[in-house]
């Protein structure tokens, strides 16, 4: 059990399937973490609009697309509105202006499929078979003017095998998001993680079961 001082206000921004969604979202009910999700924000329209719903989470769009130079803003009042204490970036796949969203970087928790700062960017996974690299796997960390750049709070590892592609490797490294970005967001706001400068701890005094359970690198 996760002893909470308050309910969390979480805000969820998507872009596509919206399976790390899903798995924050049915891991916070799991555990009754006291997370409030006050909305799920696509920048366009995607599968997980119609997930987040099927759930009972409020979902919206804020069409990048249709909006064009002023989504970004449009985006920012939108999050303002909801005033949430964290923002997971749940497979968004938008690059933040930093001189509108500076001052959230520090409540927002990206998850990004390599292990960063190795293959920051797209098509992490075929990149990581084209240069015949031996460990792969995934990163949550938080967000900051560089492109997959902050502070990291976990990552887990994985071989890659001589038979694995891109397909193989999404898959398995899929596994490992849904298992670290819930883990992440409950240490954090639980404050069993915490952020100094830009290093993330594990608190020396928490519960022996959570120093067992959550590294800040996991091998699997
Ligand atoms: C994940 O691989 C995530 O790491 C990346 O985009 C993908 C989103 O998948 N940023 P989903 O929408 O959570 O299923």
């Amino acid at each position: 059990m996760i002893h909470y001082l308050k309910k969390y206000r979480v805000l969820i921004l998507v872009s596509g399937r919206g399976s790390n969604m899903i798995s924050i979202i049915e891991t916070c009910r799991r555990f009754e973490w006291p997370v409030t999700f006050l909305s799920v924000i696509s920048d366009r329209p995607c599968e997980a609009i119609a997930k987040a719903r099927n759930l009972s989470i409020p979902a919206e769009v804020v069409n990048r697309e249709k909006l064009g130079k002023t989504f970004q803003t449009e985006l920012l009042n939108k999050i303002n509105y909801h005033n949430p204490d964290l923002i997971a970036l749940a497979g968004f796949m938008v690059i933040l202006d930093a001189n509108l969203f500076s001052e959230l970087f520090d409540s927002m928790i990206n998850i990004h499929p390599s292990l960063l700062p190795m293959f920051k960017g797209l098509n992490t996974h075929q990149r990581v078979i084209d240069e015949n690299v031996s460990v792969h796997g995934a990163t949550v960390h938080s967000v900051s003017q560089g492109v997959d750049e902050g502070p990291i709070i976990c990552q887990a590892s994985i071989p890659v095998m001589p038979s694995d592609t891109k397909d193989t490797l999404a898959k398995k490294v899929l596994v490992l998001e849904h298992f670290i970005f819930p883990l992440s967001i409950g240490a954090v706001l639980s404050g069993k993680v915490i952020r100094e400068e830009n290093v993330w701890h594990r608190k020396d005094n928490c519960e022996p079961w959570f120093k067992e359970n959550f590294k800040l690198f996991y091998e699997i």
